[in-house]
Protein backbone atom coordinates (compact mmCIF):
# COMPACT_ATOMS: atom_id res chain seq x y z
CA UNK A 1 0.00 0.00 0.00
CA UNK A 2 1.33 3.17 -0.97
CA UNK A 3 1.65 6.40 1.12
CA UNK A 4 -1.69 8.43 0.87
CA UNK A 5 -2.00 11.42 -1.39
CA UNK A 6 -4.55 14.05 -1.23
CA UNK A 7 -3.77 16.39 -3.93
CA UNK A 8 -1.86 17.60 -7.41
CA UNK A 9 0.98 18.68 -5.61
CA UNK A 10 1.37 15.91 -3.02
CA UNK A 11 1.53 13.63 -6.40
CA UNK A 12 3.64 15.82 -7.87
CA UNK A 13 6.02 14.78 -4.88
CA UNK A 14 5.51 11.52 -4.95
CA UNK A 15 6.50 11.80 -9.40
CA UNK A 16 10.03 13.64 -8.65
CA UNK A 17 10.51 10.22 -6.47
CA UNK A 18 9.63 7.82 -8.76
CA UNK A 19 10.95 8.46 -12.20
CA UNK A 20 14.38 9.87 -13.18
CA UNK A 21 15.37 13.71 -13.13
CA UNK A 22 15.38 13.56 -17.38
CA UNK A 23 12.13 11.70 -17.32
CA UNK A 24 10.26 13.95 -14.70
CA UNK A 25 11.96 17.11 -15.77
CA UNK A 26 10.17 16.36 -19.08
CA UNK A 27 7.04 16.24 -17.73
CA UNK A 28 7.30 19.06 -15.56
CA UNK A 29 9.55 21.79 -17.49
CA UNK A 30 8.38 24.78 -18.75
CA UNK A 31 9.73 27.21 -21.62
CA UNK A 32 12.90 29.54 -20.32
CA UNK A 33 12.82 30.53 -16.72
CA UNK A 34 9.10 28.91 -16.26
CA UNK A 35 7.56 31.92 -15.14
CA UNK A 36 4.32 31.56 -17.14
CA UNK A 37 3.76 27.81 -16.41
CA UNK A 38 3.92 29.34 -12.63
CA UNK A 39 1.44 32.23 -13.25
CA UNK A 40 -0.50 30.09 -14.68
CA UNK A 41 -1.36 28.60 -11.72
CA UNK A 42 -1.08 31.60 -9.43
CA UNK A 43 -3.62 33.58 -11.89
CA UNK A 44 -6.40 30.83 -11.39
CA UNK A 45 -5.85 31.15 -7.66
CA UNK A 46 -6.29 34.38 -7.47
CA UNK A 47 -9.70 34.26 -8.62
CA UNK A 48 -12.21 33.98 -5.53
CA UNK A 49 -15.62 32.64 -6.02
CA UNK A 50 -18.42 33.72 -4.11
CA UNK A 51 -20.27 30.96 -2.13
CA UNK A 52 -23.95 30.76 -1.32
CA UNK A 53 -26.47 29.67 1.36
CA UNK A 54 -29.88 28.03 1.50
CA UNK A 55 -29.74 26.97 -1.90
CA UNK A 56 -30.95 23.40 -2.42
CA UNK A 57 -28.17 21.53 -3.63
CA UNK A 58 -28.93 17.86 -2.64
CA UNK A 59 -29.66 16.75 -6.18
CA UNK A 60 -26.43 17.38 -8.27
CA UNK A 61 -24.86 16.05 -11.80
CA UNK A 62 -21.55 16.64 -13.43
CA UNK A 63 -22.90 16.30 -16.56
CA UNK A 64 -22.50 18.74 -19.43
CA UNK A 65 -23.34 19.75 -23.30
CA UNK A 66 -20.32 20.21 -25.44
CA UNK A 67 -20.15 20.03 -29.12
CA UNK A 68 -23.17 18.24 -29.55
CA UNK A 69 -22.49 15.61 -27.03
CA UNK A 70 -23.28 14.59 -23.13
CA UNK A 71 -20.20 14.27 -20.92
CA UNK A 72 -20.33 12.63 -17.58
CA UNK A 73 -17.70 15.82 -16.69
CA UNK A 74 -17.30 19.33 -17.70
CA UNK A 75 -13.43 18.43 -17.98
CA UNK A 76 -10.93 15.72 -19.90
CA UNK A 77 -7.42 15.18 -20.00
CA UNK A 78 -5.49 17.67 -22.52
CA UNK A 79 -3.31 16.16 -25.50
CA UNK A 80 -0.27 14.68 -23.95
CA UNK A 81 2.70 13.52 -26.52
CA UNK A 82 4.80 9.93 -24.99
CA UNK A 83 2.52 9.29 -21.39
CA UNK A 84 4.05 5.88 -21.77
CA UNK A 85 7.53 7.25 -20.71
CA UNK A 86 5.88 8.11 -17.52
CA UNK A 87 4.55 4.89 -16.38
CA UNK A 88 4.41 2.28 -18.98
CA UNK A 89 0.34 1.14 -20.31
CA UNK A 90 -0.54 5.18 -19.29
CA UNK A 91 -2.13 5.67 -22.52
CA UNK A 92 -3.75 2.35 -22.39
CA UNK A 93 -5.64 3.42 -18.44
CA UNK A 94 -6.25 6.91 -19.79
CA UNK A 95 -8.00 5.52 -22.63
CA UNK A 96 -10.11 3.44 -19.66
CA UNK A 97 -10.22 6.02 -17.51
CA UNK A 98 -12.54 8.10 -20.26
CA UNK A 99 -14.97 4.96 -21.18
CA UNK A 100 -15.49 4.80 -17.47
CA UNK A 101 -15.61 8.08 -16.47
CA UNK A 102 -17.14 9.17 -19.17
CA UNK A 103 -14.84 12.41 -20.62
CA UNK A 104 -12.94 13.49 -23.78
CA UNK A 105 -8.93 12.14 -24.16
CA UNK A 106 -6.92 14.49 -26.12
CA UNK A 107 -4.58 11.81 -28.17
CA UNK A 108 -1.54 13.49 -29.18
CA UNK A 109 -0.19 13.56 -32.32
CA UNK A 110 3.22 11.91 -30.44
CA UNK A 111 0.99 9.40 -28.59
CA UNK A 112 3.23 6.62 -27.49
CA UNK A 113 0.15 4.62 -28.45
CA UNK A 114 -1.29 4.20 -32.11
CA UNK A 115 -4.67 6.49 -32.17
CA UNK A 116 -6.57 3.64 -33.46
CA UNK A 117 -5.88 1.19 -30.44
CA UNK A 118 -6.51 4.27 -28.10
CA UNK A 119 -9.85 5.08 -29.42
CA UNK A 120 -11.10 1.78 -29.41
CA UNK A 121 -10.29 1.46 -25.63
CA UNK A 122 -12.04 4.48 -25.09
CA UNK A 123 -14.77 3.69 -26.98
CA UNK A 124 -15.28 6.62 -28.78
CA UNK A 125 -14.01 9.05 -25.68
CA UNK A 126 -11.25 10.87 -27.25
CA UNK A 127 -10.07 13.89 -29.48
CA UNK A 128 -7.29 13.56 -31.85
CA UNK A 129 -4.87 16.20 -31.87
CA UNK A 130 -2.83 17.11 -34.99
CA UNK A 131 -0.04 18.68 -35.24
CA UNK A 132 1.18 19.53 -38.96
CA UNK A 133 4.09 18.06 -40.13
CA UNK A 134 7.04 18.59 -42.60
CA UNK A 135 4.79 17.84 -45.82
CA UNK A 136 1.00 17.99 -46.25
CA UNK A 137 0.80 14.78 -47.66
CA UNK A 138 1.73 13.20 -44.74
CA UNK A 139 -0.32 15.91 -42.68
CA UNK A 140 -3.94 14.65 -44.39
CA UNK A 141 -2.84 11.47 -44.18
CA UNK A 142 -2.84 11.37 -40.74
CA UNK A 143 -6.41 13.31 -40.78
CA UNK A 144 -7.80 10.70 -43.29
CA UNK A 145 -6.66 8.18 -40.36
CA UNK A 146 -7.80 10.02 -37.68
CA UNK A 147 -11.82 10.09 -40.00
CA UNK A 148 -11.28 6.44 -40.63
CA UNK A 149 -10.59 5.70 -36.93
CA UNK A 150 -13.43 7.24 -36.15
CA UNK A 151 -12.22 10.08 -34.44
CA UNK A 152 -15.16 13.10 -33.94
CA UNK A 153 -13.28 15.79 -33.17
CA UNK A 154 -10.18 17.23 -34.08
CA UNK A 155 -7.85 19.43 -32.44
CA UNK A 156 -5.37 21.39 -34.28
CA UNK A 157 -2.39 22.65 -32.17
CA UNK A 158 -1.13 25.63 -33.41
CA UNK A 159 1.14 26.87 -30.65
CA UNK A 160 4.45 25.36 -31.36
CA UNK A 161 5.78 27.37 -34.09
CA UNK A 162 9.39 26.59 -32.72
CA UNK A 163 10.31 24.76 -30.44
CA UNK A 164 11.15 26.60 -27.27
CA UNK A 165 13.59 26.51 -24.98
CA UNK A 166 13.16 24.30 -22.00
CA UNK A 167 16.44 24.82 -20.11
CA UNK A 168 15.81 21.55 -17.47
CA UNK A 169 15.56 19.40 -20.88
CA UNK A 170 18.95 20.84 -22.68
CA UNK A 171 20.59 20.08 -19.14
CA UNK A 172 19.74 17.19 -18.71
CA UNK A 173 19.69 16.13 -22.45
CA UNK A 174 16.63 15.26 -22.90
CA UNK A 175 15.78 14.94 -26.65
CA UNK A 176 13.30 12.47 -29.21
CA UNK A 177 14.15 9.87 -30.66
CA UNK A 178 16.10 9.07 -27.34
CA UNK A 179 20.16 8.71 -26.95
CA UNK A 180 21.95 7.75 -24.19
CA UNK A 181 24.42 9.55 -22.30
CA UNK A 182 26.89 8.54 -19.25
CA UNK A 183 25.03 10.74 -16.79
CA UNK A 184 21.69 8.69 -17.69
CA UNK A 185 23.10 5.73 -16.25
CA UNK A 186 23.19 7.08 -13.06
CA UNK A 187 19.77 8.83 -13.12
CA UNK A 188 18.48 5.47 -14.37
CA UNK A 189 20.47 3.54 -11.69
CA UNK A 190 18.33 5.77 -8.61
CA UNK A 191 14.88 4.38 -10.20
CA UNK A 192 15.30 0.98 -11.01
CA UNK A 193 11.42 0.58 -10.19
CA UNK A 194 10.92 2.58 -13.18
CA UNK A 195 13.87 1.61 -15.60
CA UNK A 196 13.19 -1.72 -14.86
CA UNK A 197 9.40 -1.50 -16.04
CA UNK A 198 10.52 0.56 -18.97
CA UNK A 199 13.31 -2.29 -19.95
CA UNK A 200 9.78 -4.66 -19.98
CA UNK A 201 7.84 -2.72 -21.55
CA UNK A 202 10.19 -1.16 -24.32
CA UNK A 203 11.15 2.39 -24.44
CA UNK A 204 8.12 4.39 -25.74
CA UNK A 205 8.03 6.21 -28.82
CA UNK A 206 5.85 7.97 -30.66
CA UNK A 207 3.46 5.33 -32.80
CA UNK A 208 1.83 7.91 -35.23
CA UNK A 209 4.22 9.31 -36.74
CA UNK A 210 7.64 8.15 -38.26
CA UNK A 211 10.50 9.81 -36.82
CA UNK A 212 12.51 11.89 -39.17
CA UNK A 213 16.30 11.01 -37.87
CA UNK A 214 17.58 13.97 -40.40
CA UNK A 215 16.33 16.72 -42.69
CA UNK A 216 16.53 14.52 -46.08
CA UNK A 217 14.37 11.48 -45.08
CA UNK A 218 10.76 11.46 -44.85
CA UNK A 219 8.26 11.51 -41.77
CA UNK A 220 8.02 13.75 -38.93
CA UNK A 221 11.00 16.05 -37.21
CA UNK A 222 10.09 17.29 -34.05
CA UNK A 223 12.19 20.21 -34.10
CA UNK A 224 10.50 21.62 -37.48
CA UNK A 225 7.20 21.94 -40.10
CA UNK A 226 4.81 22.99 -37.72
CA UNK A 227 6.18 27.25 -38.55
CA UNK A 228 4.55 26.95 -42.09
CA UNK A 229 0.98 26.45 -41.21
CA UNK A 230 -0.82 29.59 -41.82
CA UNK A 231 -4.92 30.51 -41.70
CA UNK A 232 -5.21 29.09 -45.10
CA UNK A 233 -4.07 25.74 -43.79
CA UNK A 234 -7.01 26.19 -41.53
CA UNK A 235 -9.49 26.89 -44.20
CA UNK A 236 -8.04 23.66 -45.90
CA UNK A 237 -8.17 21.54 -42.80
CA UNK A 238 -11.75 22.74 -42.20
CA UNK A 239 -13.02 22.10 -45.78
CA UNK A 240 -11.39 18.40 -45.05
CA UNK A 241 -12.15 17.74 -41.77
CA UNK A 242 -16.46 16.82 -41.60
CA UNK A 243 -16.11 16.64 -37.52
CA UNK A 244 -16.17 19.06 -34.90
CA UNK A 245 -12.53 20.81 -35.55
CA UNK A 246 -10.74 22.86 -31.97
CA UNK A 247 -8.26 25.66 -32.33
CA UNK A 248 -6.05 24.86 -29.20
CA UNK A 249 -3.32 27.39 -28.20
CA UNK A 250 -5.39 30.96 -28.77
CA UNK A 251 -4.05 33.43 -26.38
CA UNK A 252 -5.14 36.39 -28.62
CA UNK A 253 -8.84 38.19 -29.13
CA UNK A 254 -7.97 38.66 -32.68
CA UNK A 255 -6.61 35.29 -33.35
CA UNK A 256 -10.06 33.74 -31.57
CA UNK A 257 -12.16 36.28 -34.19
CA UNK A 258 -10.53 34.92 -36.71
CA UNK A 259 -10.69 31.32 -36.01
CA UNK A 260 -14.49 31.62 -35.75
CA UNK A 261 -14.80 33.51 -38.74
CA UNK A 262 -12.87 30.51 -40.27
CA UNK A 263 -15.98 27.97 -38.85
CA UNK A 264 -13.77 26.24 -36.36
CA UNK A 265 -16.31 24.59 -33.92
CA UNK A 266 -14.07 25.51 -30.67
CA UNK A 267 -11.40 27.93 -29.88
CA UNK A 268 -9.19 26.42 -27.17
CA UNK A 269 -7.34 29.04 -24.77
CA UNK A 270 -3.90 27.95 -23.91
CA UNK A 271 -0.45 28.57 -23.49
CA UNK A 272 0.42 24.55 -23.45
CA UNK A 273 1.05 24.80 -19.80
CA UNK A 274 3.91 27.82 -20.19
CA UNK A 275 5.71 25.20 -21.96
CA UNK A 276 6.08 27.78 -25.11
CA UNK A 277 6.55 30.96 -23.76
CA UNK A 278 8.43 32.12 -21.03
CA UNK A 279 6.82 35.88 -21.42
CA UNK A 280 3.28 34.60 -21.63
CA UNK A 281 0.46 35.72 -19.79
CA UNK A 282 -1.37 33.09 -17.66
CA UNK A 283 -3.86 31.45 -20.11
CA UNK A 284 -7.02 32.40 -17.39
CA UNK A 285 -5.98 36.25 -17.43
CA UNK A 286 -6.54 35.84 -21.38
CA UNK A 287 -9.84 33.65 -20.82
CA UNK A 288 -12.00 36.56 -19.76
CA UNK A 289 -10.81 38.71 -22.18
CA UNK A 290 -11.53 35.96 -25.30
CA UNK A 291 -14.77 34.83 -23.80
CA UNK A 292 -16.15 38.83 -23.79
CA UNK A 293 -14.93 39.47 -27.63
CA UNK A 294 -16.15 35.81 -28.95
CA UNK A 295 -19.48 36.43 -26.59
CA UNK A 296 -21.89 33.63 -25.06
CA UNK A 297 -22.42 31.32 -28.30
CA UNK A 298 -18.96 29.67 -29.33
CA UNK A 299 -17.78 26.79 -27.41
CA UNK A 300 -14.67 27.62 -25.23
CA UNK A 301 -12.13 24.83 -24.03
CA UNK A 302 -9.42 25.52 -21.34
CA UNK A 303 -6.32 24.16 -20.01
CA UNK A 304 -3.15 25.38 -18.60
CA UNK A 305 -2.31 25.55 -14.51
CA UNK A 306 -5.52 23.82 -13.36
CA UNK A 307 -4.88 21.70 -10.69
CA UNK A 308 -7.96 20.54 -8.69
CA UNK A 309 -11.73 21.01 -8.52
CA UNK A 310 -12.04 24.67 -7.73
CA UNK A 311 -9.55 25.27 -10.15
CA UNK A 312 -12.13 23.53 -12.59
CA UNK A 313 -14.42 25.84 -11.04
CA UNK A 314 -12.88 29.36 -11.51
CA UNK A 315 -12.05 28.48 -15.36
CA UNK A 316 -15.97 27.85 -15.96
CA UNK A 317 -16.77 30.75 -14.16
CA UNK A 318 -14.20 32.41 -15.87
CA UNK A 319 -16.02 31.90 -19.81
CA UNK A 320 -15.06 27.76 -19.98
CA UNK A 321 -17.29 25.25 -21.37
CA UNK A 322 -15.00 22.73 -20.94
CA UNK A 323 -11.80 22.32 -19.16
CA UNK A 324 -8.50 19.66 -19.63
CA UNK A 325 -5.96 18.97 -17.29
CA UNK A 326 -2.27 18.27 -18.64
CA UNK A 327 0.29 17.77 -15.90
CA UNK A 328 -1.52 16.48 -13.03
CA UNK A 329 -2.74 13.28 -14.84
CA UNK A 330 0.74 12.34 -15.69
CA UNK A 331 1.52 13.57 -11.74
CA UNK A 332 -1.22 10.91 -10.97
CA UNK A 333 0.38 8.22 -13.52
CA UNK A 334 3.43 8.42 -12.34
CA UNK A 335 4.64 5.46 -9.99
CA UNK A 336 1.07 4.62 -9.47
CA UNK A 337 -0.33 4.01 -12.50
CA UNK A 338 -3.89 2.93 -13.43
CA UNK A 339 -4.83 3.10 -9.39
CA UNK A 340 -2.94 6.40 -8.76
CA UNK A 341 -5.06 7.78 -11.85
CA UNK A 342 -8.11 6.21 -10.82
CA UNK A 343 -7.70 8.22 -7.44
CA UNK A 344 -6.68 11.36 -8.71
CA UNK A 345 -9.65 11.53 -10.74
CA UNK A 346 -11.96 10.25 -7.91
CA UNK A 347 -10.67 13.02 -5.79
CA UNK A 348 -11.11 15.64 -8.36
CA UNK A 349 -14.69 14.65 -9.21
CA UNK A 350 -15.80 15.24 -5.32
CA UNK A 351 -13.81 18.29 -4.89
CA UNK A 352 -15.94 19.72 -7.71
CA UNK A 353 -18.67 18.66 -6.54
CA UNK A 354 -18.52 19.97 -3.45
CA UNK A 355 -17.46 23.13 -5.01
CA UNK A 356 -20.32 23.01 -7.15
CA UNK A 357 -22.45 22.81 -3.79
CA UNK A 358 -20.88 25.66 -2.25
CA UNK A 359 -21.59 27.86 -5.11
CA UNK A 360 -25.50 26.66 -4.64
CA UNK A 361 -25.20 25.37 -8.37
CA UNK A 362 -26.21 22.00 -9.47
CA UNK A 363 -24.79 21.41 -12.61
CA UNK A 364 -21.43 22.94 -14.24
CA UNK A 365 -24.06 25.13 -17.02
CA UNK A 366 -24.61 27.05 -13.67
CA UNK A 367 -21.60 27.82 -13.21
CA UNK A 368 -20.71 31.49 -15.18
CA UNK A 369 -19.44 35.42 -14.00
CA UNK A 370 -21.68 35.37 -11.15
CA UNK A 371 -20.05 32.70 -9.26
CA UNK A 372 -16.85 35.22 -9.15
CA UNK A 373 -16.80 37.07 -6.26
CA UNK A 374 -17.01 41.16 -6.95
CA UNK A 375 -14.07 43.41 -5.41
CA UNK A 376 -16.22 45.73 -3.56
C1 LIG B 1 4.51 16.07 -21.03
C2 LIG B 1 3.60 16.94 -21.83
C3 LIG B 1 3.42 16.67 -23.18
C4 LIG B 1 2.56 17.47 -23.95
N1 LIG B 1 2.36 17.14 -25.27
C5 LIG B 1 1.46 17.86 -25.99
C6 LIG B 1 1.14 17.46 -27.32
O1 LIG B 1 1.67 16.48 -27.84
N2 LIG B 1 0.23 18.20 -27.99
C7 LIG B 1 -0.40 19.31 -27.43
O2 LIG B 1 -1.22 19.94 -28.08
N3 LIG B 1 -0.09 19.69 -26.18
C8 LIG B 1 0.79 18.99 -25.44
N4 LIG B 1 1.06 19.36 -24.14
C9 LIG B 1 0.33 20.52 -23.56
C10 LIG B 1 -1.01 20.08 -22.92
O3 LIG B 1 -1.93 19.69 -23.89
C11 LIG B 1 -1.64 21.22 -22.12
O4 LIG B 1 -1.82 22.33 -22.97
C12 LIG B 1 -0.84 21.64 -20.89
O5 LIG B 1 -0.24 20.53 -20.26
C13 LIG B 1 -1.77 22.35 -19.91
O6 LIG B 1 -1.08 22.86 -18.82
P1 LIG B 1 -0.98 22.11 -17.40
O7 LIG B 1 -0.02 20.99 -17.61
O8 LIG B 1 -0.48 23.18 -16.52
O9 LIG B 1 -2.35 21.60 -17.04
C14 LIG B 1 1.91 18.59 -23.36
C15 LIG B 1 2.10 18.84 -22.00
C16 LIG B 1 2.92 18.04 -21.24
C17 LIG B 1 3.08 18.34 -19.78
Amino acid sequence: MGKKLFCAEDRRRQAVRSMPRLVYDALDGAAGRETSSQENMSALQAIKLQSRVLVNVAERSLKTSFLGRRWHLPFGVAPMGMCDLFWPGADRALAKAAKTYGFPLGVSTMASSPMEQIIEEAEGNAWFQLYAGQSDDETYALVERAQNSGYQTLILTADVPALPARPRDYRNGFAVPFSMRPNHFVDFACHPKWSLQTLINGIPSPKNVAIQKNKDHSGFRRESGRDRIDWDFLSELRTRWKGNLILKGVMSCEDAKRAMATSVDAVYVSNHGGRQLESAPSAISRLSKIRTVLGDDTSVVFDSGVRNGDDVARALATGADFVMLGRPILYALAGRGERGLNEFLRLLIDEFSIVMAQLGCTEPAQINHECIASED
